[in-house]
């Protein structure tokens, strides 16, 4: 990949931006239904890397979703697929012919998937949640990792970002890209000290201008608080960090295990099992996850979370749920997966002065911390700690 352009102002350069031949180590984390081509190709523009969210994309709509992007910006973006979808061989082909300089995948995916892209020059990202799963991507050739600690949005695990991002850089000799909570140039400074070689962000990203989200769903995420979200198994029977919503409090008081319409009863309860049904068979249609994979899906989460079959449907209805907030902007009836760090974002700014305020901020940070290395040559005395 090409060398990086000389640095701006305040610019950093790691292993990452090496990787990917990017300006900054930012990376604008896959969302979807709200990282389409105009917040990737605004991020990528920016000098951070954008990341195309596909698993909400059929086929075609991703092809065109890559041509669009491209026309955007002359800068390496990337695409973000499951490693899971049983079309994944296919959308790898698509991303190595439009030579797409990143696949990034929510899970690793298998070796022979990673060595074809590879092969075809493109640089492969897994996301872990574990240290276990960054080892095991790594042995299997990825090129860099990232890290997902529990205050992010989404799906996330139980470790926090500042335990999670030190064990995992620690462990892996590939460029570390640490996320979950990220939103300035302090925490870009944190993460490098960590032993990471960049932030990858979703919640700061989505609460841009560039981002194609309704300004009244963005709104909700600007009011929220820093207790304003909560970690949910009732959807989709894995943890879920979403903003705490009327709907999701409904949810969350359903009963032991209870899933999506488990808190409602009779012919009301009937009739969106049978909505959650036609919505899993219309997202199989766009998501290339063939009844076999979805079945095992719903097999596995029935056994890691006691669901019935019933809730298991439910919980297909998911990507509806998300899409009618996202892409309808209906905050009453949908789902927004959000970060923590939204209780501590109160603007809109476009990609360009955010990125450009991070690498302004992590600039005065390091001359801060210069300072106080300095301090340390002579004696402390009180009125030197602040
Ligand atoms: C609105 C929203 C949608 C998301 N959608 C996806 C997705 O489709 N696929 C995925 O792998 N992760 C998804 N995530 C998780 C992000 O990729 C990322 O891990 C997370 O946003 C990082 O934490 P932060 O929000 O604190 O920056 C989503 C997150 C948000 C906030």
């Amino acid at each position: 990949m090409s060398e990086p352009e000389a640095s701006g102002k305040g610019a950093v350069r790691t292993a990452l931006t090496e990787l990917l031949g990017i300006r900054y180590p930012v990376v604008q984390a896959a969302m979807g239904y709200v990282s389409g081509p105009r917040l990737a190709a605004a991020v990528s523009d920016a000098g951070g890397l954008g990341l195309i969210a596909s698993a909400t994309m059929s086929l075609a709509e991703l092809e065109k979703a890559i041509e669009d992007t491209a026309g955007r910006t002359p800068r390496p973006f990337g695409v973000n697929l499951r490693a899971d979808a049983s079309d994944a061989a296919e959308r790898a082909r698509l991303i190595a012919s439009r030579r797409v300089p990143v696949a990034s995948f929510a899970q690793a995916p298998k070796p022979e998937l990673i060595a074809a892209l590879k092969d075809a020059g493109v640089v492969t990202i897994a996301s872990v949640g574990a240290r276990r799963h960054a080892e095991k991507a790594a042995g299997w050739g990825i090129d860099a990792v990232i890290a997902t600690g529990a205050e992010g949005g989404g799906h996330v695990g139980a470790v926090p970002t500042s335990l999670l991002v030190p064990q995992v850089a620690a462990a892996v000799d590939i460029p570390v890209i640490a996320a979950g909570g990220f939103f300035d140039g302090r925490g870009l400074v944190a993460a490098l000290a960590w032993g990471a070689a960049g932030i990858a962000m979703g919640t700061r990203f989505l609460l841009t201008s560039d981002s194609p989200v309704a300004d009244a769903v963005k709104q909700v995420y600007l009011d929220a608080g820093l207790d304003g979200t909560v970690v949910t198994r009732r959807v989709d029977g894995v943890p879920h960090r979403v903003l705490r919503t009327t709907m999701v409090d409904q949810l969350e008081r359903g009963g032991r295990g209870g899933g999506g319409a488990m808190w409602l009863s009779g012919p009301r309860r009937a009739g969106v099992l049978v909505r959650s049904a036609r919505n899993a068979a219309a997202f199989r249609g766009v998501s290339g996850m063939g009844w076999r994979e979805m079945l095992r899906q719903g097999r596995d989460m029935r056994r890691d979370s006691g669901l019935s079959w019933a809730q298991v449907l439910m919980a297909a209805n998911t990507p509806v749920l998300l899409r009618a907030a996202m892409v309808d902007g209906r905050t009453d009836l949908g789902l927004m997966s959000s970060g923590q760090v939204a209780g501590l974002i109160g603007d809109l700014p476009s990609c360009a002065e955010l990125i450009e305020a991070i690498m302004t901020e992590a600039g005065a940070t390091l001359d801060r911390l210069e300072g106080v290395r300095r301090r340390e040559a002579r004696p402390v005395r009180a009125k030197d700690v602040r």
